[in-house]
Parts: C-alpha cells; structure tokens; sequence
C-alpha cells in the first residue's frame, strides 16, 4: 500500500507501565481495521509480546477461531550492539516497504535497541500508571506544591532521540502519553496526576491521552492470547462464545477513544517514500 510503513513505538524506561499490552491492543486493533502491521518485540529476553502471539496462534489453532496475525520478528539484546543495531534495520527493512504499520514493543528500560526505535518512530506512545512513582520517570516534581522541578531520565532520552531525528530527516515524532489502567476509586490522585501532565505536556511536547481502565480482563486475555476486540467479536459470533457485558462494551469504547485520540494516518507515512530502514542515522 505505501512504500514506508508509520513506525509506532511504545516506550518507557520504567517497567510494568502497559507497554506490551498497549502494544498487543493497538496492533489488534489495526489489523482489525484492515491494515497490514509488523510487530517486532524489542523486549525479547523477556518475550510477553511474542509469548502474548505465540498464544494467539495456539488459540487459533485450538478454537479453529480466526484470528488476524501480524508479521513478527524480536530482538534480544546483546553485549554487540552494532550486531544487535544491523538486526533491527534488517527486520525494519523487510517490513518497512511491504506493511501500513510497524510497531515496535520496547523494554522497560533503557538500552542502545530500544534508543534506535525511538529514533525511528512517527508515533511514540508512553504508557504511565496514573502514579506518581511512575511520573517521576518523566519529571522530577515537587512533593508540596507539586511544580515540575526538571524533566527526567525518560524525558531526556525522548529529547535526545527526538534531536538526532531532527537532524538526520527533520522528521518530528508524535509523542503520546497514556494514563493506563485508570482507577475508578483514587480520584485525588487521579486529579494531580492529571494537573502535574497537564503542565509538563508543553514543557516537554507531548500529548495526553486516556489509556486502558484497570480492568481485569486485561490481565486474563494474555494466556489465550485475545486482545478485548476478540472478545467482543467473539460474542457475535452465532455458535455462541462469550457473552458481552456492559463492562466489555465500556472497555471497547474506550479502546476506540486510545485509537482515535493517536490520530494515526488513515493512509500511513503520507509523502514518505524510503523505507524506515534507509532513514537510520
Ligand atoms: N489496563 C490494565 N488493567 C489491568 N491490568 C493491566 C492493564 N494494563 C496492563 N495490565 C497488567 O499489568 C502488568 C504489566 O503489563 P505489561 O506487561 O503490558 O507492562 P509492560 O510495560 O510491558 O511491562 P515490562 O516493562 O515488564 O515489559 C501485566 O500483568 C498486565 O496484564
Ligand atoms: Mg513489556
């Protein structure tokens, strides 16, 4: 379809915020809409996002369910980060030219792979827990009047690999912070977090953007490898399957809302016309 595939790359140098889950939704979601995606798990030692598809295939397999795959590919870091570096172009250069989408699941940690996704994304999205030891990756704020001190460790590397992209392309990356697994119940927290963002969006030039509910059929899907949209499609089907509560139909709507708030490109990488591999630095 487009000779450059919209590279999406979902960060955070802080462990557990949603990323895999993040990613495995809105990869399912593309598919869902049609298009064609590569997936690649630059978290590979630890592996959720390939496990996450490697049970999508046994359920498919299982439940003679159809169930829309991406192309896959993973990384594991290793002590030669040059080897590691010509891996990943390899892999964004055979996806690159032939798929709509890239999206690339990152470690929740900082390393020389999970630097050069972020110095290829169009669209970075950093999934955070509504916390503030979350935020604290981000900003360093002050814990009685809660003004932004500095920005922090994750915001530098953004800024760093925001810098190099400039320079090599003048290309500019959408960032998107996600507020994940969104609590019901802690509405003062809620509320500060959500002011303390509200401020550093500018300051360091990101959008907000809701994420996912805390909800458990998050945590459940990961065995059988279905994402929410399964689910519901699922409880179309006319051979039965589960049944739709009102709290499926919430978390839908909600996913629609994470996907429209990224404002991805109907057509993607509009005018780009070399593959992501051929921009590296
Ligand atoms: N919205 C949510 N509601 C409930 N549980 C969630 C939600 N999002 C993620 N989780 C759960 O939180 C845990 C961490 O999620 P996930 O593995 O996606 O995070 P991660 O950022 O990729 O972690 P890591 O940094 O270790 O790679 C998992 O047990 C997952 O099922
Ligand atoms: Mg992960």
């Amino acid at each position: 379809m487009n000779t450059s595939a919209h590279a999406i790359v979902v960060g955070n140098e802080k462990g557990g915020t949603g990323k895999s889950t993040t990613a495995m939704h809105v990869i399912v979601s593309l598919l869902k809409d049609g298009f064609t995606v590569g997936a690649i798990d630059l978290d590979a030692r630890q592996g959720t996002l390939s496990r996450y598809f490697a049970n999508r295939e046994a359920t498919a397999h299982r439940r003679r369910m159809p169930l829309p795959m991406p192309e896959r590919a993973a990384v594991m870091v290793s002590d030669d980060p040059e080897a590691d570096r010509e891996k990943l172009f390899a892999i964004l250069g055979d996806f690159a030219p032939r798929l709509d989408y890239v999206v690339m699941d990152c470690p929740g940690h900082d390393n020389s792979l999970s630097r050069l996704a972020h110095n290829f994304a169009d669209t970075l999205i950093t999934p955070l827990n509504d916390s503030f030891v979350d935020l604290d990756n981000l900003a360093d704020v002050d814990p009685e009047t809660f003004d932004i001190r500095k920005p922090s460790r994750y915001a530098e590397t953004v800024w760093e690999e925001r810098k190099r992209r400039m320079l090599r392309d003048r290309g500019s990356v959408d960032w998107i912070v996600l507020r994940n697994r969104l609590s019901q119940l802690d509405a003062k927290n809620k509320r500060r977090v959500g002011e303390v963002l509200e401020r550093l969006k500018d300051r360091i030039g990101f959008r907000s953007a809701p994420g996912l509910s805390e909800r458990v059929i998050y945590r459940e899907l990961f065995l059988d490898g279905l994402t929410l949209l399964d689910v519901i499609d699922a409880g179309k089907r006319p051979d039965g399957g589960v049944e739709l509560s009102l709290s499926h139909v919430a978390a839908r709507q909600e996913l629609r809302a994470l996907m429209d708030a990224l404002e991805l490109p109907a057509k993607p990488a509009s005018g780009a016309t070399e593959p992501v591999a051929a921009k590296a630095c």
